[in-house]
């Protein structure tokens, strides 16, 4: 059968009715919100910003943080489309069966493993920095020794000490599945309580650190363009328009999770109306804050402060370095980001669940994953498989490349979410949608064109990386999933009970 064989939109919305059986309908439009924002302050703004400052765009990382915004409302208006129009657990991956057909859905499936597994994993890293910050700034005891928290690619400044294996992030990875496998519920109270604590830290530091802006620090404000080569060799394009977007590609990190709101629609009370509102909300309050955060802590500390001591756990080390008296703030920062950050690994492994689950009830992963916990009503194996994944990520890659593969694979799924606007569109005009993307093809197009520039300014090695992930989705879809998957054989979908797929010798 085609590669090119898509699901129907009845056939989807029958599923959605069909598996209200199965998974449990708890969210409500603030809770969707609160899941969004929890998702998406995190790592991105906390270690991301001062990575794409030292590395890409010095104080202009602030203008990086625009362009991610544009695109992400872009794609988030698209999304917002397709989630409220085809309310069922997957995201991107299941609109673009309705639209673009299996190989398509297959590779966008395969990307958001990118987003959400390796995403988690870049999480855990930085959760890992500041830890150590929490041992010694607050706790006041020995860091953990460096080869016991980094990755092996990873070497200490003065190019004595090598890592092994990041632990602390392999351990936090670890607690939050088995969290996820208790329930969605409990999971979204602890969210709400830590998504106050966030948001209540990124306004104190934009407040009190104001005062602490210092002007020479913002000048020039666009560095010139040249290159930085950091201290293991790796050379970045610094300063002018590729500087700008390379910084946009990566702080696009700090974006990620608005849509893993879409990916949990099964799951809301009132999908149609409250995806929309849950998703363009909750990319409209962290916009704001971003941008105001970013513009003070370029102001506070240097950019060779964020390339030598300060490069793990900077926003830490920026106030206990420059806001004197407010050695308080530094303290509760990095007790507020270590819950913080739980929780956006919490998101984004939930994210990544019911991508699996998705895939798994097509037939197009094996259907083990889609098997729920009897009591908890959870897909455990597929958390557990999921683990596997992200905790070889983070106990082994380095934060830099982990995030920066996330960005990439994240951009290229949007992308083809904005696309999938105009196909729907011509090919379902009487699909009735809840939310409609305004100025369509514009913003679509417009979507593609600004997430590409951002592709663009992640330089080659990305775009290598990101070939090879999707040359090896390829083999996998050749070798297991289009064998199995259900709607190649004509076996239509009950997801709560999907057949055995048959096993070929
Ligand atoms: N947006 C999330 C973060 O910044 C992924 O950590």
């Amino acid at each position: 059968m085609s590669l090119f064989v898509k699901k129907s939109i009845s056939q989807l919305l029958a599923d959605a009715a069909e598996s209200e059986k199965t998974l449990k309908r708890t969210l409500t439009a603030s809770s969707l919100i609160a899941l969004g924002v929890g998702a998406i302050i995190g790592a991105g703004l906390f270690v991301r910003t001062a990575a794409a400052a030292a590395q890409h765009a010095g104080p202009s990382v602030t203008i990086g943080f625009i362009i991610a915004s544009i695109g992400c409302a872009l794609a988030g208006l698209c999304y917002a489309e397709l989630s409220s129009s085809i309310p069922i657990a997957g995201s991107a991956y299941t609109y673009s069966y309705a639209t673009m057909g299996e190989l398509v859905a297959w590779i966008i499936g395969w990307d958001l493993i990118l987003e959400y597994a390796v995403g988690a994993a870049t999480v855990g890293i930085a959760w890992s920095e500041y830890l150590n910050n929490l041992l010694v700034e607050v706790i006041h005891v020995s860091p953990i020794p460096y080869e016991w928290c980094h990755s092996p690619f990873q070497q200490s400044l003065d190019g004595t000490q090598h890592g092994v294996i990041n632990l602390p992030a392999l351990f936090i990875v670890s607690v939050l599945t088995l969290l996820l496998i208790k329930g969605t519920q409990e999971s979204a109270l602890v969210n709400g309580i830590i998504v106050i604590v966030k948001v209540s830290i990124v306004i104190l530091i934009i407040v009190i650190g104001w005062q602490f802006i210092n002007p020479v620090n913002h000048t020039p404000y666009i560095p010139e363009a040249t290159t930085y080569t950091d201290h293991q060799g790796i050379t970045y394009d610094y300063g002018g328009i590729m500087g700008i977007l390379g910084a946009a590609g990566v702080v696009f990190f700090a974006f990620i999770g608005f849509d893993a709101v879409s990916t949990t629609a099964q799951e809301a009370i009132n999908p149609k109306r409250d995806m929309p509102i849950g998703i363009l909300g909750s990319l409209v309050i962290c916009t704001i804050l971003y941008v105001l955060f970013s513009h003070v802590l370029t102001g506070v500390a240097t950019v060779e402060d964020f390339r030598t001591t300060g490069r793990e756990a900077s926003v830490a080390f920026a106030i206990n370095k420059y806001m004197i008296g407010y050695a308080w703030l530094a303290q509760y920062v990095t007790v507020a980001i270590l819950f913080g950050f739980s929780s956006v690994i919490l998101v984004m492994l939930l994210g990544q669940s019911r991508v699996f689950y998705a895939m798994s009830a097509d037939g197009l992963m094996p259907k083990m994953f889609s098997d729920l916990h009897p009591k908890f009503k959870t897909p455990y194996k597929a958390n557990l498989l999921i683990l596997v994944l992200v905790g070889l990520f983070a106990a082994f890659i380095p934060g830099d490349i982990v995030g920066d593969m996330t960005s990439i694979g994240t951009l290229f799924a949007f992308m083809l979410v904005c696309a999938a606007v105009i196909i729907l569109r011509r090919t379902n005009p009487e699909l009735p949608r809840q939310f409609k993307t305004p100025w369509v093809p514009f913003v679509p197009i417009l979507g593609i064109l600004v997430c590409g520039a951002m592709i663009f300014g992640l330089g080659w090695i990305n775009w290598l990386r990101l070939i090879v992930w999707l040359a090896i989705g390829f083999v996998i879809y050749f070798g297991y999933s289009k064998k199995h998957s259900l709607l190649q054989k004509g076996i239509l979908v009950d997801p709560k009970d999907p057949p055995a797929p048959k096993i070929e010798e």
